[in-house]
Order: C-alpha cells, then structure tokens, then sequence
C-alpha cells in the first residue's frame, strides 16, 4: 500500500519506455508514491515483469491472481499513431481515467558522421524521440484535461539538445521536445495542465553496455563525481509531475552532475 500521504495517491500515471532503464525507474518511483501506473513498452514481457513486481511489492509479496491489478502492463509502439491511441486508450480504462504521462521512450541509434548520415536516420530518430512525445502526448490530452488531480507531462529530453555533446539527428530530435514542451506548457496551463521536461547527463542504462568503458568514460565530463542512476531521473521527474511543483511549466530541468556547468571543458 502507498505511504500515507504519499504525493501521488489516487494518480494515474502512463509511463512509455516504463520496461528498461529510466522510464522503469519513474515507474517504480512513482508506485512507490502511491500511483498507478501503466507500464507502456514496446518489450511488453519487460513491462509485465515491472509490474508483476509492483504488484507484488505493494501485496507484500501476496497478491493474488483473482483480485484486479494495481497497475498495468500494455504494448505500446511510440512510432505508430494507432498503437499510442490503443495504449493510452487501454491505460485510461484500466486505471479510471490518467492525471500524468510521462514520455521516456526514446534512444540514439549507431550512425556514421553528420556527412554520412541518409534522411533515414534522421527520419527514424526523429520519429522515435520527437514524434513519439508528440503523439503521445495528443492522445492523453483528453484524458488529462478530465483530471482534477494536478494533471502533468514530464518527458525525457537530453543534455544532447542544451550543448554540442554530438550525434545531431538525436540532438536535434531532443531539442524539438524542449522547444514543444515550452509551448506546450503556454498553451496548456490555462487549462490547468502543467508541461515539463527532464535533460538527463549521462545515465548509466543498458544503452552504455555496448560502448566500451560502458557510462564510466563520461565520468571526467561530471563534476558531481559520478555518472547518474536511473533513480536521479526518477526523483526529479516526480518533483516535477508533483503538486510541489505547481507553479512550474514549460521548463526543461537539467538533471546532469554538473555536466552543463561546463567548467571541466574551459
Ligand atoms: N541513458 C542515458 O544516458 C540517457 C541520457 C539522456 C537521455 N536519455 C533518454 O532517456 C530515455 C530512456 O533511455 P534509457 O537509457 O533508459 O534506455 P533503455 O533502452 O534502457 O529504455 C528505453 C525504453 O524504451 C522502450 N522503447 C524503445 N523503443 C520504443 C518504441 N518504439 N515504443 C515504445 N517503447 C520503446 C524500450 O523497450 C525500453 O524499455 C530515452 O528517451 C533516452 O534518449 C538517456
């Protein structure tokens, strides 16, 4: 059962990306909290695994088969329009409407230099980073404007999209769910719909294991000392889906080590 006082009891909460690596930390923080949450993934044997899990931790180990889930696990494809309506519609049903989406799917791909890049890596990096946010978050929109219960979009950008860290069809991809998030957050807000966006440093996931060194070559570029965790991601992504933040809209957070402070690069 949620904390008593929990910041997110009685939240419904959408999480993409929720089955691996940081969107599967905001999804056990957010529970954690006391909301429900749909774990949308394209590897929806993952999702299910995050919220066997979550069920099981919130029954203290003893949930059982005939009473209904807490939270949900739905296939979601965030590069197809028909896919992200089926989920955000499944997740709505499930959970009794949604009060915040948080867009994490996402990911650079192999790519040679900006001169040998083809219009398809551009196009698909595009499509999965920027026209994901877009369509998913089109497809809460109603939902999130029936909530009562402080609705909000937290979505994952990059420090790639607030400094010249390379890769520029991801960049520039990231800086668009700034740019969106901005607006977003202007043309929302009189409907009471809050609009932000997290820009995480580098966070060590299993995108960093077929890199050698893995995240830890990034160390020297991080003056906090270490990379990031999963879980620092999480934790501002709640603070910022959170009522404490109330007043807060259309703001890209960098949550970095220090990375943007720059003074390791002078
Ligand atoms: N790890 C980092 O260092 C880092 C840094 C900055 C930003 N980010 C961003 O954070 C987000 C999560 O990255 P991560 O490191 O946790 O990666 P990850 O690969 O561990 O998790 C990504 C999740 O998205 C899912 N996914 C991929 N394509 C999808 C699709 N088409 N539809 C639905 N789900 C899909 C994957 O199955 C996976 O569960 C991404 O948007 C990434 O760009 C990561």
């Amino acid at each position: 059962m949620p904390r008593e006082g929990a910041r997110f009891a009685g939240s419904r909460v959408l999480v993409t990306g929720g089955a691996h690596g940081i969107g599967r930390a905001c999804a056990r923080w957010l529970a954690g909290e006391g909301a429900r949450v749909a774990v949308a993934d394209l590897d929806l044997a993952a999702a299910t695994e995050v919220v066997t899990a979550l069920d099981s931790t919130e029954s203290g180990g003893e949930h059982r088969g005939d009473q209904p889930a807490e939270h949900l696990a739905v296939e979601l494809d965030v590069t197809d329009d028909d896919s992200v309506r089926a989920a955000v519609a499944a997740a709505a049903d499930h959970l009794g409407g949604l009060d915040v989406l948080v867009n994490v799917a996402g990911g650079d791909v192999e790519h040679p230099d900006f001169e040998h890049t083809g219009d398809d890596v551009w196009a698909w990096t595009l499509e999965l980073n920027l026209m994901s946010v877009v369509r998913c978050t089109r497809a809460a929109m109603p939902h999130l404007r029936r909530s009562t219960l402080s609705p909000a979009v937290v979505s994952v950008t990059s420090v790639n999209a607030l400094a010249a860290l390379g890769s520029e069809p991801y960049s520039t991809a990231k800086l668009g769910i700034v740019a969106l998030t901005r607006n977003l957050g202007a043309e929302l807000g009189p409907a009471g719909i809050r609009v932000n966006a997290v820009a995480p440093g580098t966070v060590r996931t299993r995108v960093w294991d077929s890199q050698e060194g893995g995240a830890e070559r990034m160390l020297p570029l991080y003056p906090l000392g270490r990379v990031g965790e999963p879980d620092d991601i999480a934790a501002a992504v709640a603070f910022l889906a959170s009522r404490e933040a109330g007043w807060i809209t259309g703001h890209t957070l960098p949550v970095d080590g220090g990375l943007l402070t720059g003074h390791r690069h002078l």
